[in-house]
């Protein structure tokens, strides 16, 4: 017996209305968890998002002796003196990428680290040159050993001058981190400037790190020793993705639809393509208002390429599809960053959208098209939601299978999609249907 999301579509009516609450960053809260392990003392963390990554992250912890305790909702106490395991469990890290993010903490830490090729969603080759290329010039000698990557610096690692070749969000993120207890001085180019690497940069500051200009793409790291938190919280930021997928949902199908709890800069390009579609949105420090929907015009196509921050987030480019299928005229997508995340189109197309794949990473798609209900598949966290989206804009009942892997991003999204009007439940369904 599999679990599905069953979603009643709304045929295009524009009914959706309320607040709905954006939780704290998955990708924020997971590097956040990783880099307890620089620290001497316990590390208080807050709005960390309920969600399947998250207790990962906390079982790969535990697993080398970090006491991880949730203290109530969204805030966690994570200790780290008892670590000593240096080998990442392969069960569970194989599970999510973000497990390579616990390599730099664990090589400053104790000199060694052995971890097996990440997992994580497929959505292309996702290698690890960057990270194995930049602990060796920090004085790692790296070597594969019973289907495991062994990296060692049994004198410390030291400062190194690393240019990346392309920006790269986990390779900035754990070398940052490593590069905080390494000797001397690091220099970190083409970095990632996602605001998740800028936030926690600047907590570790407050905490004894010396990183200067986190959020550039130069970033300086100046070797200091262990970090003590010393009671201080760090308080995770919103999803900016979260954000970026409930607005486009409350473009196509809100009345007036506030996100709440967010940071609309963070999704300032995403807004200002909706808002040239025709879309109507006011922002205030922490929300982003959708409205309008009675008097909208037809709303006008746009094209975009995904790109590394401020750029358009790759991880919004599916639910921005589903929005550009309603669009009146021709939009062209082109995902930069991970080529084979247009998989999921071919549903898209089977729901009655009129899109053409030139090549694995280019689609162009032509509306507005009414789509009908369909029995689907999430093939990754991103994916899954933008069929989410679809299945309420769509004419019929649509089952969603895998909302397990929608599970691992957002945390308890049916009670938060029902509060704003959306038909949605899980059920325990069998092949051909919902038992
Ligand atoms: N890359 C390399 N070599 C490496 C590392 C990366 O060539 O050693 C390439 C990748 O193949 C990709 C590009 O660099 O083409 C960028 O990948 P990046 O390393 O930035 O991605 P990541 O750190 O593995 C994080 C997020 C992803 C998000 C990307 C891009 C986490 C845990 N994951 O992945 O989020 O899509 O950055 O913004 O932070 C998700 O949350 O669903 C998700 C996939």
């Amino acid at each position: 017996m599999r679990s599905a999301f069953v979603i009643e579509g709304l045929a295009g009516k524009q009914v959706l209305s309320g607040t709905i609450p954006v939780r704290g960053a998955k990708n924020g809260a997971l590097k956040a968890f990783a880099a307890s392990l620089l620290f001497d003392d316990a590390l208080r963390l807050s709005n960390v998002p309920d969600i399947a990554d998250i207790a990962h992250m906390a079982e790969l912890l535990r697993s080398i002796g970090v006491s991880v305790d949730e203290k109530g909702k969204g805030v966690y106490v994570l200790d780290p003196k008892n670590a000593e395991n240096t080998k990442l469990n392969p069960e569970h890290a194989k599970k999510m990428r973000a497990s390579v993010s616990l390599i730099g903490p664990l090589l400053a830490r104790f000199g060694e680290v052995s971890f097996p090729h990440p997992g994580g969603c497929v959505l292309g080759a996702r290698p690890i040159d960057l990270f194995v290329d930049g602990f060796r010039k920090m004085g790692a000698v790296v070597s594969e050993e019973n289907q495991a990557y062994v990296m060692r610096a049994p004198n410390g690692l030291r400062g190194a001058d690393i240019f990346f070749p392309v920006q790269s969000v986990g390779a900035t993120e754990t070398i940052m981190h490593a590069a905080i207890r390494a000797r001397g001085t690091t220099v970190l180019r083409n970095s990632a400037m996602e605001p998740e690497v800028a936030d926690l940069a600047e907590f570790l500051n407050e905490c004894g790190a010396r990183i200067e200009r986190a959020g550039t793409p130069t970033v300086v790291i100046h070797g200091t020793d262990a970090l003590r938190a010393n009671g201080k919280t760090y308080t995770n930021i919103p999803d900016r993705i979260e954000t970026g997928s409930f607005l486009a949902l409350a473009a196509l199908a809100g009345d007036e639809v506030v996100v709440a709890g967010c940071n609309p800069e963070h999704v300032r390009l995403a807004i200002e393509l909706l808002q040239k579609s025709g879309v109507s949105i006011e922002t205030t420090e922490n929300t982003i208002t959708v409205s309008g929907a009675k008097s909208r015009k037809p709303l006008k196509p746009f094209s975009f390429r995904t790109h590394e921050y401020p750029g358009f987030a790759t991880d919004i480019q599916a639910p921005f599809t589903v929005f550009l299928t309603q669009a009146q005229g021709e939009s062209v997508v082109f995902e930069t960053i991970f080529e084979d995340r247009l998989q999921y189109t071919q549903d898209l197309t089977r729901m009655g959208a009129d899109i053409t794949q030139w090549n694995r990473r280019e689609i162009m798609i032509k509306g507005p098209t009414p789509l009908r209900a369909r029995t689907l598949e999430a093939p990754d966290i991103r994916a899954g939601l933008a069929f989410v989206i679809a299945a309420v804009i769509a004419e019929g009942t649509s089952t969603i299978f895998n909302p397990e892997l929608i599970d691992r991003g957002y945390e308890d999204i049916e009670e938060r999609l029902s509060a704003i009007g959306v038909s949605i439940r899980r059920k325990a369904v069998n092949g051909s249907g919902v038992v």
